[in-house]
């Protein structure tokens, strides 16, 4: 009897151990970000804000130390299959970080919903990633491209705006952007009287906005972000529009991007679900926080990096650093009320950011929040059954 006892316990530590080793292996953590192009600078800022969120908790989540596998996507959705797969098949990554363009972002939810594969999004908002495309396995820490557009369509509809024309590049994130925009500012008594659009990433904006001049508009929405963004403000500045045909936007306008704006940006209105002038201690410890890591600001970018490890983080100590507990990782970030510096928000059903979007304006080389714009705005991820 002693010794079968002996023989039982002897097994049930040798399994333990080796569950143990299992989950005391690192994690491998794919970014597949772009470090090249018009939006290398948002790929480099969402991956410094994850770095910081693992280094603040001591390089390890859930006793796992972090190993990282980089991949430049260039922004570039032929190329998104090939690179996702890469990282998923090559590298075997535990976990699919990424990325920021919505058409490659699509090619990486396609995978990571036939491999089974984690995915957390810092960025893209393709309105179908937490759409017709949602996944147990597929989160976002961003928005959706529905989001800011929508907040911004309710605001100028009450400023009282009549004629509104759109302009944007010719891709998921601009046309869905618009939208968004459109949807609330005609709900609200507006009318959307042209829609111009350029290819991705061009910055040939000259007859566009020839056309925006010619067609006198009440205002214009747009999209635009990165290096394309601070071309767009200049140009729009440059061409005498700015003060005859008010400029608004998804905040992304003016994001990461003030500096090289200068006194074109000033004045500028747009809706994000960040800003400068928060002043919460979650915002401030992480300002401090990232200037120290990085003598640099923190933009919305870094602040969707950092709440991407952040999610992870909070799966993770769910299942115990065990990642192939999926229901439990799922049911346990659904649960969850992430620590934002935008400020908390929860999941929708379809894994989406639940959270306020605010009304900022340029005031030097910040973007203030000066209102709330939508209080706890939920994309209705519209075609997802999960
Ligand atoms: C997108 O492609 O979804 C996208 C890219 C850049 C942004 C925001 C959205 O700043």
């Amino acid at each position: 009897m002693r010794w079968m006892k002996l023989a039982f316990l002897l097994a049930a530590s040798a399994l333990a151990l080796a569950a143990q080793a299992q989950t005391a292996a690192p994690l491998k953590v794919g970014l597949m970000l772009p470090y090249t192009g018009t939006f290398a600078s948002l790929g480099t800022a969402i991956e410094n804000g994850f770095r910081l969120y693992v280094a603040g908790q001591g390089g390890r989540l859930s006793g796992r130390a972090i190993e990282f596998v980089k991949v430049d996507d260039e922004s570039d959705p032929a190329r998104a299959t090939d690179n996702v797969n890469k990282l998923i098949k090559r590298d075997n990554v535990d976990v699919l970080v990424g990325t920021v363009h919505s058409g490659v972002a699509m090619a990486m939810a396609k995978a990571a919903k036939e491999s089974g594969t984690l995915l957390i999004v810092p960025n893209a908002g393709a309105d179908a990633v937490t759409g017709a495309m949602c996944a147990p396995n597929i989160f976002r820490s961003s928005f959706s491209n529905w989001q800011p557009g929508y907040a911004m369509g309710e605001v100028m509809a009450k400023k009282g705006y009549k004629q509104v024309v759109t302009i944007t590049w010719k891709y998921a994130a601009g046309d869905e952007s618009v939208r968004g925009f459109k949807e609330a500012f005609e709900r609200g008594g507006g009318k959307v009287v042209k829609e111009l659009a350029l290819p991705f990433p061009g910055v040939e904006f000259q007859a566009l906005l020839t056309e925006i001049a010619a067609a006198r508009p009440d205002a214009v929405y747009t999209f635009f972000a990165g290096g394309g963004a601070v071309k767009f403000v200049k140009d729009y500045a440059a061409a005498g529009l700015k003060d005859k045909v008010p400029l608004y936007g998804a905040g992304f306008l003016t994001d990461g991007t003030l500096e090289a704006q200068g006194a074109a940006a000033q004045g500028l209105m747009t809706t994000l679900h960040y800003g400068d002038g928060l002043d919460t201690p979650r915002d401030q410890a992480f300002r401090l926080a990232y200037a120290k890591a990085y003598k640099l600001q923190p933009d919305v970018y870094a602040v969707q990096g950092w709440d991407a490890a952040q999610m992870l983080a909070v799966g993770l100590a769910a299942v115990k650093g065990d990642l192939s507990r999926k229901a439990q990782f799922e049911a346990a970030l659904g649960a969850a009320r992430i620590d934002s510096p935008r400020g908390p928000f929860t999941l929708s059903k379809s894994h989406n950011p639940v959270q306020d979007i605010y009304l900022r304006q340029v005031q030097g080389g910040q973007n203030r929040v000066v209102g709330v714009a939508s209080k706890s705005l939920a994309d209705p991820g519209r075609g997802c059954r999960l």
